[in-house]
């Protein structure tokens, strides 16, 4: 049985704003925005002020309650767009759909006054749900780590409480599994180009005081065939029906790196991140960002020509036969297929 973690979220819901810990800003600045309207957190969700599959579904739901509240007759245009704000992540629409669905059952018994007090308590149930979901998701993985005795562990991107309610995903179980293992580290990898590792999950292993080292992105596989990582632990923005995952990009070479070291690559996200309507990974929406996330250094220093041409995928698929484990709340996938997929998420 593994301690739960202090309770922190960025994600911060008063009644009728909705506050987000700005992780643009971070690990420098840890200034907080206020949302106020479904476009404002579209409009966050967008540039990745909040970001991480599970945490842009519950700012989401947020979204959606405020919208409903400023307008109990006409929300929809504004909450389409804000389902819109990131094609990838399925939590997204799945948010936006529940908290819909909640208000318009309200709505339909009691009419368009009964929007407003109705949506609120749904994002707020979805949200504790969430909760509950990474806490039981970062205390499996860490058992199963332990399992595979993996004592240095290499994750991507950012799968932390800043991605994902309170508990994380993959650095949730990754830290859970350091704090209870003598001698554990984390290796993070930077993540180019927005650097969720290098300035987000840097900052969540130093808070957790974990062991920990940053590495470039270009780096891991090395390290992985000299036999310096034992597991590679990463989240999910979207399993399909048969397993494959869609996530951060540079998670596939992570995953081909795994596989040709044999060593065991591992995936941990809530079952919200499962979209059970998509066959394969082949049919997951991509999402392409701005040329100038590559051209430029966040600070806004150019590294290339300015007009150089960039091809920017934010995400990869990773094929379910190089993956050793699918952890959910609702149990762990193993082998990743469609049957183990199906199971996870019930009759
Ligand atoms: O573009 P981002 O920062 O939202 O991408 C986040 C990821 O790819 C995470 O790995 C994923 O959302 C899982 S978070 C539990």
């Amino acid at each position: 049985m593994h301690a739960p973690r202090a309770m922190f979220s960025a994600v911060h819901w008063s009644g009728d704003r909705l506050g987000l810990l700005d992780q643009t800003l971070l690990p420098h600045r840890e200034a907080w925005m206020d949302c106020a309207s479904a476009q404002d957190v579209g409009a966050a969700i967008g540039r990745l002020a909040v970001r991480g599959a599970p945490n842009i579904g519950i700012a989401a739901g947020y979204g959606v309650a405020l919208e409903v509240r400023t307008a109990p007759s006409g929300w929809e245009p504004g909450v389409a767009a804000l389902r819109a704000a990131r094609p990838t992540a399925v939590n997204l629409a799945w948010a936006v759909d529940r908290v819909v669905a909640a208000t318009r059952a309200a709505q339909a018994a009691h009419g368009p006054a009964a929007g407003p007090p109705a949506a609120p308590g749904a994002a707020e149930a979805l949200h504790a749900a969430e909760n509950a979901a990474s806490e039981r998701v970062a205390a499996a993985g860490a058992d199963l780590l332990a399992e595979y005795g993996a004592r240095r562990v290499l994750t991507h991107c950012n799968t932390g409480v800043l991605a994902c309610a309170s508990g994380g995903s993959a650095l949730g179980c990754a830290i859970t599994h350091a704090r209870a293992t003598p001698g554990a580290s984390v290796l993070a990898c930077e993540t180019r180009p927005l650097l969720q590792g290098a300035r987000l999950t840097v900052w969540e292993l130093e808070r957790a005081r974990v062991d920990h080292a940053l590495l470039a992105d270009g780096a891991a596989a090395g390290l992985i065939a000299r036999g310096e990582i034992d597991a590679v632990i990463v989240g999910c923005d979207r399993v399909a029906a048969n397993g494959d995952v869609a996530n951060k990009v540079g998670t596939y070479a992570h995953a081909l790196a795994a596989r040709a070291a044999n060593i065991p690559f591992l995936v941990a996200g809530p079952v919200s991140s499962i979209d059970p309507a998509l066959a394969r990974g082949a049919a997951i929406e991509i999402e392409e960002r701005d040329a100038d996330e590559v051209r430029r250094a966040p600070g806004g220093e150019l590294l290339t020509l300015a007009t150089t041409p960039v091809r920017n995928p934010a995400f990869d698929v990773t094929p379910a036969g190089l993956i050793a484990a699918l952890v959910t709340e609702r149990g762990v996938a193993r082998p990743v297929d469609r049957a183990s997929v199906a199971a996870l998420l019930g009759p």
